[in-house]
């Protein structure tokens, strides 16, 4: 009869870990949603539970080889990461599947350099050793010599990579007193460079800058970049952040470079192999390690979650969307 309708079955979603609750709401009135709530990450079992399911939103530890992508179920008809980072999928295997991938920029940008600034500082005045001696009960009386580390005001700032995120991190180092100096693929128009003095080799930045900070993408390219020979490139005593990818750098190299005092402090957010990381990284002296928290807010983790799932719901709504990484 007329006032039966025959319902539509809806789209299926699968999310390899679990949002905030916000974000998983927001699924949920449009797809029918599974959460995979392990705390491991799906692995191998990405293909299995992917079966039935019509859109896949990924974490940055799942690894989207191409083995793995050609597994997916033909039922999966687009991907997501929730992360701007997008060196775990293999973006041509997707695309030979006509598979669109999603990420999530610009939401971000300004808490990892936050971040950033913050390692910088870490490093610039040892805050966790410092901490340290307090927590150890090793804190004498006020010396004049004692705990001393580096002013920011005119230390030369390299921004090896001068993206979104090194355009922000630049804002902030302005406002430290930093002479800012960066490498990219190419130069930027003057507006947005902020005053740095643009490197076209990264040799060339790196002789002039007291702290390197990292922030470029993980490029098959620029994996091994920050080497022990562009290591030995840095003035002594140089300090080494990073935010962007464990793999731009040789961790072997940095180690033995930090040991000598080649390298004098540093700030760290990303490592090779995380978090199984290399247990040398605890034996350093002078170091911040943070376990990869850059976008590790309430407000971002939800907007990351959110503009995902825009990139989702745009391909199934035929709209046109900025964080589609292969049209
Ligand atoms: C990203 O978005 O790529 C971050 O590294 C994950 O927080």
């Amino acid at each position: 009869s007329s006032d039966q309708t025959i319902a539509t079955p809806r789209r299926r979603l699968l999310i390899t870990g679990v949002p905030p609750q916000k974000v998983i709401d927001r699924a949920e009135a449009s797809f029918d949603v599974t959460l995979w709530r392990e705390p491991t990450p799906i692995g191998a079992r990405l293909a299995g539970e992917a079966q039935g399911h019509d859109a896949v939103l990924v974490m940055p530890g799942d690894k989207l080889d191409a083995a793995c992508i050609g597994a997916l179920p033909r039922s999966v008809q687009v991907l997501a990461t929730y992360s701007v980072g997008f060196d775990h999928i293999d973006l041509a295997a997707a695309t030979a599947r006509r598979l669109p991938v999603f990420n999530t920029p610009d939401v971000l940008t300004e808490s990892v350099a936050d971040l950033a600034l913050f390692l910088i500082l870490a490093a610039a005045r040892d805050t966790t050793s410092a901490e340290r001696t307090l927590r150890e009960g090793r804190w004498g009386p006020w010396a004049p010599t004692s705990m001393l580390g580096r002013s920011l005001q005119d230390q030369r700032l390299g921004i090896f990579g001068m993206g979104r995120i090194g355009q922000a991190i630049a804002r902030r180092a302005l406002a430290f007193g930093m002479q800012l100096h960066y490498h990219n693929r190419s130069r930027l128009p003057a507006e947005r460079e902020a005053g740095a003095v643009f490197h076209d080799t990264l040799e060339g930045m790196l002789a002039q800058s007291d702290v390197l900070c990292i922030c470029a993408p993980s490029t098959p390219e620029l994996r091994n970049a920050v080497d022990a020979r562009r290591v030995a490139c840095l003035p002594r005593g140089a300090m080494v952040v990073n935010v962007a990818r464990g793999d731009l750098v040789d961790e072997p190299a940095l180690f033995a470079a930090v040991h000598e005092g080649r390298v004098g402090a540093i700030g760290f957010d990303v490592y090779r192999n995380e978090p199984r990381i290399d247990p040398r990284w605890l034996d350093l002296p002078h170091a911040t390690l943070l376990p990869h928290i850059g976008s590790a807010t309430t407000e971002v983790r939800t907007a990351m979650g959110m503009t995902a799932l825009d990139g989702v719901e745009s391909h199934f709504a035929g709209r046109p969307a900025a964080n589609l990484l292969n049209p």
